[in-house]
């Protein structure tokens, strides 16, 4: 393919991340009904920012986090260190005092986060509101023009915060600008603040609901899908090769809500984070810890099964790479990485006695169309076991016949190897 740009590398070790947890958690978590409720119920301020004084962090265990997401085949978690609420996770070094250590957990949480981090070799990333609830006791959009400029002093100052007092981080990863479109927000300043302690730091400014993949300021390392599924980008003539992430909820929102049932199945979570791939794009999968941080039983429960997948077809979620010009059946799609390419099958059949083993749902033969590396040899990740394929290298065709699960597994997304003489 020509006139396509090369990633830098802090990009291409981003992708071979591939898998990330976004913990979303605050002072909001306290009254488990999601993140928003401040606005969305029209909560009076003086009770809102009172929470502040209940917040004692009891049951947030960085450690456990960590190894939670490690656990779930993730390299780095995002987390909110400050969400639309305006309350900060970490010690704002006195740009107010509305902050984690001054509230009764006494503590700079994400100190806590980031030791956490190192500990499980997981990179951390730091999620940072652009809006503000609580600055002046307005919202970020009510401003002037003249009380904005102030405000992106404090939002400035909160960023050189986060760079320069915890070590090396991941990137930044922030949300809001869509609230002020018409607005300067000297994106050049404060994405200048990060280049000068944290070069390699990732940046990402999500682009929200409504404006899926879209590409931002030259600096932004990363496009985003909100609560979405990922489309295959095409970079064909752009100066910069920019990655892509998918941010999804495990239920309808991010920030803990109690009677919200509306969670996903490990089924469907397998079946999404291995369509980003697909896509080459990352898969964050977001969490709602409870009002003190402790992490809700199913997420938990989800993840490590969502880990389990991970770790069975390791080979093939993290490192390779899409390989355009190729056609498939139904959702299934090839990853590739030098002379191997990872075909990843959806909606297998389950193999077994008729007695125990009901209902089809799958096609059989599967297959590619605008293949054209010679096979060696083609075997499942999980089990081994060798799959005969058949070439029509003059059409481009490759097609085999998956017999579906043995008898005793169903991995959902199933992953066949395929080496080639490339
Ligand atoms: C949105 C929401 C926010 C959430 C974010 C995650 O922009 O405002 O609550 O943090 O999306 O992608």
């Amino acid at each position: 393919m020509e006139n396509q740009p090369k990633p830098l590398p802090r990009i291409t070790a981003f992708e071979n991340m591939g898998l990330g947890l976004f913990v979303h958690w605050g002072l909001y978590s306290q009254l488990g009904v999601g993140e928003w409720t401040w606005k969305i119920h029209e909560r009076p301020r003086e009770d809102y920012f009172r929470l502040a004084e209940t917040f004692t962090a009891a049951d947030f265990d960085a450690e456990d986090l960590a190894r939670t997401a490690k656990n779930a085949g993730m390299n780095y978690i995002v987390l909110t260190t400050r969400h639309h609420e305006g309350f900060s996770l970490y010690d704002t070094c006195g740009l107010n005092t509305y902050d984690a250590p001054h509230s009764p957990a006494k503590r700079d949480l994400v100190k806590e986060f980031v030791e956490a981090c190192r500990k499980y070799d997981i990179v951390p990333f730091f999620y940072h509101t652009t809006i503000d609830w609580h600055w002046e006791n307005r919202q970020t959009f009510e401003l002037s023009e003249e009380d904005f400029k102030r405000y992106l002093d404090y939002l400035c100052a909160s960023v050189e915060i986060l760079c320069k007092n915890y070590g090396k981080i991941g990137g930044l990863w922030f949300d809001g600008n869509w609230s002020r479109p018409q607005s300067d927000w000297q994106l050049d300043r404060m994405y200048g603040i990060i280049r000068r302690y944290q070069p390699d730091a990732i940046i990402i400014n999500n682009t929200g609901l409504n404006n899926l993949g879209e590409y931002g300021h030259p600096e932004i390392d990363s496009v985003t899908f909100e609560n979405n599924t990922a489309k295959p980008m095409d970079r064909t003539g752009r100066k910069k090769y920019v990655a892509a992430e998918v941010c999804k909820t495990m239920n309808a929102h991010w920030g803990h809500a109690e009677n919200d049932f509306a969670f996903l199945s490990p089924h469907a979570l397998i079946e999404r984070a291995a369509h980003s791939r697909g896509c080459g794009a990352n898969f964050l999968l977001n969490i709602g810890p409870e009002a003190q941080g402790r992490i809700p039983d199913y997420e938990r429960a989800a993840l490590a099964i969502l880990g389990k997948w991970a770790r069975l077809y390791q080979e093939a979620v993290y490192t390779p790479r899409p390989v355009p010009g190729i056609k498939y059946p139904g959702r299934d799609f090839m990853l590739k990485e030098g002379s191997n390419y990872y075909y990843f099958t959806y909606d297998l059949d389950r193999l077994g006695d008729n007695n125990v083993t009901f209902g089809t749902h799958g096609t059989a033969f599967r297959g590619a169309y605008g293949f054209n590396a010679t096979v060696k040899k083609a075997y499942w990740l999980d089990d081994k076991s060798e799959v005969s394929v058949i070439q029509d290298k003059k059409e481009g065709l490759l097609s085999f016949y998956t017999a579906g699960f043995p008898y005793g597994m169903d991995t959902v997304v199933r992953v066949l190897k395929i080496e080639t003489e490339e």
